[in-house]
């Protein structure tokens, strides 16, 4: 049985006044339990749009994603929402803490969205999580006190709490230092295989790429295996980009797989109201 899978899948969008825009085109991709899959790719290649695909963010405009062999498509979007928030963990580049609230507060804002033992228990699991990645001291700590390699261990102690089976990174290490960058892979590396979750990493850093068993590589929206991703040539452009002191307008990017309304769809700004057992709230985006 495969975790996830892509057949096929395409996704255009039509921008005002403009002709429409192919971003993938006849993507292929299964992902298997335990899996661990990078993708490379030159920024614009379409790699958010394919992370938004695989953490079923967004539906394909042709093509077909399934999820524990059932098509993705027959689901409602509040179902999608409940799917993913206890199978799919996200990693992103920017570590997406909230402000004013401790370590502790940010791992347990997920487990507000759980019900019954895990919903009671919340702040021990939430301990728990921050113990796993070396965090026991820090529980009370605001995100601004906490180094840059901290504050992505607290976000990826709150991706990881709930359990998820597929982990999805978004250039996790692209705002860190290469030291605290490879121990923040192994970190991740260590809890997919104690929890025997599938991982697929988008990077363009080829040491990054290497420590998973499958790589491919996105250009242009198309989907391709490689064998190394450490051949894969890197431009000046990339290696700008990928820089983590470049124009922050790459992150800022209203279509990023980190911007605000991912984030709200993540559950991972403040619950509006009465979190408990709730889902988020869902924004079905409708492209024009
Ligand atoms: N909703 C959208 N409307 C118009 N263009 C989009 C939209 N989403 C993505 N794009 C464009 O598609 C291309 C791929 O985007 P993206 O998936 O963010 O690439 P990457 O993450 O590899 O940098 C970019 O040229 C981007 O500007
Ligand atoms: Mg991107």
């Amino acid at each position: 049985m495969s975790l996830l899978t892509l057949s096929e899948v395409t996704r255009t969008v039509i921008p005002p006044d403009q002709p429409a825009l192919t971003i993938l085109s006849g993507v292929d991709l299964t992902i298997e339990p335990g899996d661990h899959v990078s993708i490379v790719g030159r920024s614009g290649s379409g790699k958010s749009t394919l992370l938004n695909m695989l953490g079923l963010l967004d539906l394909p405009t042709s093509g077909e994603i399934t999820f524990d062999d059932r098509p993705v498509k027959a689901y409602s979007a509040a179902k999608r929402d409940r799917l993913r928030g206890a199978a799919i963990g996200f990693v992103f580049q920017q570590f997406n803490l909230l402000p004013g609230r401790t370590a502790l507060e940010n791992v347990t804002m997920p487990l507000l969205y759980s019900t019954g033992r895990t919903f009671w228990h919340r702040k021990r699991i939430a301990a728990e999580m921050l113990e796993l990645v070396g965090l026991e001291h820090r529980l009370s700590s605001m995100p601004d006190r906490l180094s840059g390699g901290e504050q992505q261990r607290v976000a990826i102690a709150r991706s990881l709490v709930r359990g998820p089976r597929l982990i999805l990174a978004d250039e996790p290490t692209g705002a860190l230092d290469l030291d605290t960058g490879q121990s923040v892979m192994e970190l991740i590396d260590e809890v997919a295989v104690r929890t025997g979750a599938a991982q697929v990493t988008i990077t363009h850093d080829p040491t990054i790429a290497r420590r998973a068993r499958r790589h491919f590589r996105l250009d242009r929206g198309v989907l391709t295996p490689v064998d190394d991703p450490s051949l894969e040539p890197l431009t000046r452009r990339d290696r700008r980009e990928m820089a983590p002191d470049a124009e922050p307008a790459a992150a800022t990017d209203s279509r990023d797989a980190d911007s605000d309304s991912t984030l709200e769809r993540l559950g991972l700004r403040e619950p509006s109201t009465s979190p408990h057992g709730a889902a988020p709230v869902s924004t079905e985006r409708t492209d024009p």
